[in-house]
């Protein structure tokens, strides 16, 4: 009824202007649709004598019409389609921008869960197909359940679930002068309705939020400027000639339409449609306990303006609520979305160590450089600490201290030596060859001090040599006891030790000319440490090194086996081929804990080896002799000597 009203006030509004349409009355005529809308435009049609241009219809779809219709409240998206629809017109927005603006809201909001209550028509359908599309296009999604609801705040149930609602409402005016027409409605004036006093306070007198009515306020205005025009257009014809116009030619006058309204805004058709203007409204609780609708923002076009502190939210407090799916991962870990669930339900999974993620919701996990090893967090990439094998450390300490007692132990029997040097079991088997090997024992003890500690350029190099002189003077030291044992005599056994370590000295100096070992970063072991160790640039060279020992305990250990049955003063070849049996297995387990061996493990397996095989060699040649001068005097005699001596056939005694 308000409709018809408006309707009818604007009319006579426009018949009063002098301006406008001088000289020109306009009419209407009401027909009822009985609710279905076909009817009402059927009758239009029917009266033909009647120049009938504007009708305002609610849903016109399938029907195209050769005159120019304009709608007030047709906001279906379809409606647009020039197409199909080339002479409709409409004074309300597409309900495109509708769903975009709630759309805008949810993502203002960060609301990633959201239940849609639309109706199911095509209306409902296509505000949820635009809603899907724009938040689709943020890259989250949501579920949502068909619901048929009419009237839905009316419901004084759902009208408790209303407050705190936001919604997007047709922009609202007002109409300077309608309320006061409404109150002056009188029957004596439309006999065939009934009045209304102008003390009631009733919805239909309230003109504070005139949205509809403002529309078909527009509607009206609309044609009445494209007749305007077209007047204008042929002033100088007869008056008379306006009621001869065809429909067709008002239709290429509505789309000049370009106005200022009295509100101040402009006012013209794009298409079949106005530029989009909403009011952005929240249903908020009075004290009296109704609803009352409050203006927080408007969206004007694709501009969205929100005063957020005017909302008042169903929490009751001033929080804008959280309505996601899951919570958004902190940073240090990464979202994992949820096989067969929608984008916006996930997963946190911590990122894996030397993997950071240092913002929230962070979809992946970022690889930390190679020089740089992740935090407990999981949240900054921090330097990997350089680690060896040091002196600080229980690894180190211990291995230290073996190799300290290792060389206590050889000054001790060197010692023991020295001071029973006169007697039989010391004098027995070439002395000044026993103290060099005590003396090189010793300094293979001492040379794997020098594989602790931070690597340097001239300590990966000196290790090297330390650790193969000592060894070649160890082993050749043996070689030459063995020789003696086999041998009747060999004059130049100190020679034949200087040949040996003299061939180690050139290999070992072309090595270490050529390419020495160098410090280096090992960042190929992932892990918060980078071992820093000495590697071999050249592998040849090392293995040479290692080859040129072992060959010469391969040596040693055959000699020394042909020698074993061979009876001596103290039947050493015997404790020389178990030591080489002990030394070379060292050796060889060496090879692949070392290839295998992480990080600064490399080094304490070659510090093991070293001190393994020279406990071997310290105790099994030693050990025996030291056993009898310390603990078996008795047996320490020359003529206990002689006694095993005369079983000795076709043997040579070796030089006592
Ligand atoms: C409407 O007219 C104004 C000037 O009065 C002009 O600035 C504006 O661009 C016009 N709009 C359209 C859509 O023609
Ligand atoms: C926003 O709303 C608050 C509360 O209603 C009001 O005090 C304030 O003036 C509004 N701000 C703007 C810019 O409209
Ligand atoms: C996050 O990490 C990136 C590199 O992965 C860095 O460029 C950025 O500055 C970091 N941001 C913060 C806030 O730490």
């Amino acid at each position: 009824l308000k409709y018809m009203y408006v309707m009818a006030f604007a009319v006579e509004e426009i018949n009063r202007n002098s301006t406008l349409l001088p000289g020109v009355k306009l009419g209407y005529r009401i027909f009822d649709s009985c609710s279905r809308y076909p009817w009402a435009l059927q009758h239009a049609l029917g009266c033909e004598y009647f120049k009938t241009c504007i009708i305002a219809v609610k849903n016109v779809n399938n029907i195209s019409v050769s005159f120019p219709q304009i709608s007030y409240f047709a906001s279906c998206p379809c409606l647009s389609d020039r197409s199909k629809f080339p002479n409709f017109f409409r004074t309300i927005p597409s309900d495109i921008y509708q769903a975009w603006a709630m759309a805008q809201l949810a993502i203002r909001f960060h609301w990633t869960w959201i239940g849609a209550v639309i109706v199911n028509n095509d209306y409902g359908q296509l505000a949820i197909q635009v809603y899907v599309f724009v938040v689709t296009l943020y890259q989250c999604f949501y579920k949502y359940h068909l619901h048929i609801y009419n009237d839905l705040l009316q419901d004084l149930v759902t009208s408790k679930v209303a407050s705190g609602v936001l919604g997007v409402a047709i922009q609202s005016s007002k109409i300077s002068g309608f309320e006061n027409y409404l109150r002056n409605l009188h029957p004596r004036d439309t006999p065939s309705y009934s009045y209304f006093s102008s003390s009631l306070k009733h919805p239909f007198t309230d003109t504070s939020q005139l949205r509809v009515s403002y529309n078909v306020y527009l509607a009206v205005y609309a044609a009445a400027h494209a007749l305007h025009i077209f007047a204008h257009n042929f002033f100088f014809l007869e008056k008379s000639s306006l009621l001869n116009f065809y429909c067709f030619q008002l239709l290429q006058h509505l789309n000049k339409v370009n106005v200022t309204t009295p509100q101040g805004e402009m006012f013209y058709f794009q298409g079949a449609d106005i530029p989009a203007k909403y009011d952005l409204v929240n249903w908020q609780n009075t004290p009296e306990g109704t609803l009352k609708l409050v203006l927080i923002g408007r969206v004007d076009g694709f501009d969205l303006i929100l005063n957020e502190s005017a909302i008042q939210w169903s929490t009751g407090s001033n929080q804008v609520p959280v309505s996601v799916c899951s919570e958004s991962c902190p940073p240090g870990t990464r979202v994992a979305t949820r096989k067969g669930e929608p984008v916006c339900c996930f997963d946190c999974i911590p990122c894996a160590e030397g993997e950071i993620s240092n913002t929230t919701g962070s979809p992946h996990c970022e690889r930390c450089p190679s020089e740089f090893w992740s935090d407990a967090e999981r949240t900054a990439c921090i330097l990997r600490q350089v680690d060896f094998l040091s002196f600080n450390e229980t690894l180190g300490i211990t291995l230290a201290t073996a190799a300290v007692s290792g060389a206590t132990v050889t000054t001790a029997v060197f010692v023991v030596f020295l001071y029973y040097r006169q007697t039989p079991v010391v004098r027995a088997n070439n002395s000044e060859l026993s103290f060099l090997l005590l003396v090189s024992l010793k300094l293979c003890f001492l040379c794997s001090l020098v594989f602790i500690g931070r690597p340097s350029v001239w300590a990966c190099r000196f290790q090297q040599a330390a650790f193969g002189i000592s060894f070649v003077l160890c082993v050749s030291c043996l070689l030459v006891k063995t020789i003696v044992v086999l041998a009747v005599l060999i004059k130049y056994k100190l020679l034949l030790i200087l040949k040996c370590n003299i061939i180690y000295v050139i290999i070992c100096a072309v090595w270490l000319s050529l390419s020495p070992p160098v410090p280096q970063q090992d960042l190929g072991f992932q892990g918060s440490k980078v071992t820093l160790k000495c590697a071999m640039a050249s592998v040849v060279g090392f293995s040479l090194v290692l080859g040129y020992i072992g060959l010469l305990a391969c040596t040693c250990l055959l000699l020394a086996f042909l020698a074993r049955k061979l009876p001596d003063n103290f039947n050493e070849a015997k404790l020389i081929t178990f030591s080489m049996l002990i030394f070379c297995a060292v050796w060889v387990a060496f090879v692949p804990a070392y290839v295998s061996s992480p990080g600064k493990y490399v080094v304490a397996v070659e510090i093991f080896a070293i001190l393994a095989s020279s406990y071997g060699l310290l105790l099994c040649i030693f050990a025996p002799k030291c056993f009898i001068i310390l603990l078996r005097p008795e047996k320490n005699t020359k003529k206990h000597l002689m006694e095993r001596g005369k079983n000795c056939q076709n043997h040579h005694q070796s030089a006592v």
